[in-house]
């Protein structure tokens, strides 16, 4: 992965909503509501998405290849980097509008686009994936939707793509990108962290939501009627004596640690041992010989014109 310049400020960042979360958690109850996405939204764990937007943007950016897109919608969108991303890439200034479930994210997302003197390039609308809340106009008008870590939350991803579908312009293009947890590889082998990894993946079953939904994502674009379909890895690995290795590592530690609650609740693994996994993680992200492996798939497809 290649360095970049904004990597040392979203690093500080990243410090800085670690430390409103401890304000944040000692000031506010843990609540479980009846959403099914697993990281909550937590001022770390949106310090954790913010960093993971660093690693990935850049090479989603390169294979998305935008172009002349004039409208573009983002489903799920978190905290909109991605979001404002795009519609810096396009040629032309575009109508970019980002959806997000989550106030609390939508909040944020709309505080990073202000802060970063971008507010003019991006519109966000609170709604939910699986019933898009278009006006009736809207319906069938965006050249470019994407969806990227969305379709790992919802327990109908082909309702989320079909929905995608219909927003989109005969001829427009789907973009779907997410998670198949089973590559995951850490080595050399860091102790605990297979069991770590497997009552991760577990706890998704337990939300009744599919851990392995990337290796569908070609299969979800054609059960939504597209065509012209491609699929890739994108490579979001790293290794040691790189400057962003530890910062991966952080990030699949985030990753695990959010589900904490679901995976002791459920007894997936004790307390302990999930604790001492995780200080095994911090240890070795130090190993001069650590790679981590891993790769996010990535398809898109075509809305045909008749
Ligand atoms: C892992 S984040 C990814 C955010 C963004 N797409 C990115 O790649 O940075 C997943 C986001 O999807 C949102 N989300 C989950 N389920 C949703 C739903 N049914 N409708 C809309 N947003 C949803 C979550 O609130 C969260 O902000």
């Amino acid at each position: 992965m290649q360095d970049n310049g904004g990597f040392i400020y979203i690093i500080l960042a990243y410090y800085y909503l670690s430390i409103i979360s401890i304000i944040h958690n000692m000031s506010s109850a843990s609540h479980q509501s009846d959403s099914h996405y697993i990281h909550g939204t937590s001022p770390e764990e949106q310090a954790r998405l913010s960093l993971l937007n660093t690693l990935l943007n850049k090479a989603c950016l390169k294979e998305m290849k935008i172009r002349a897109e004039r409208r573009i919608l983002d489903i799920g969108s978190g905290l909109g980097q991605f979001t404002r991303s795009m519609a810096k890439a396009a040629s032309q200034k575009p109508y970019v509008l980002g959806i997000e479930r989550d106030q609390e994210q939508l909040r944020q997302a709309i505080d990073f686009a202000r802060s970063s003197n971008e507010e003019e390039l991006v519109s966000f609308r609170q709604g939910d994936a699986t019933q898009l809340p278009l006006q009736q106009e809207e319906w069938g008008s965006f050249d470019l939707v994407h969806a990227r870590f969305v379709l790992e939350h919802v327990r109908q991803p082909a309702n989320v793509v079909q929905q995608m579908a219909a927003a989109c312009k005969p001829g427009g293009r789907l973009v779907i990108a997410d998670d198949d947890h089973d590559i995951f590889r850490l080595y050399p082998e860091c102790p605990g962290f297979n069991e770590l990894w497997q009552a991760y993946i577990r706890s998704y079953d337990r939300l009744g939501n599919d851990p392995y939904v990337g290796r569908r994502l070609v299969h979800l674009l054609h059960e939504a009627g597209m065509h012209k379909i491609r699929n890739t890895f994108i490579f979001f690995g790293d290794c040691a004596g790189n400057s962003t290795f530890e910062a991966f590592v952080d990030n699949i530690i985030g990753v695990v640690d959010g589900a904490r609650s679901v995976i002791i609740e459920n007894h997936l693994l004790t307390e302990s041992f999930f604790d001492q996994s995780i200080a095994a993680m911090h240890q070795w992200k130090k190993r001069k010989d650590a790679a981590l492996w891993y790769a996010m798939n990535w398809a898109e497809g075509y809305k045909p014109t008749e």
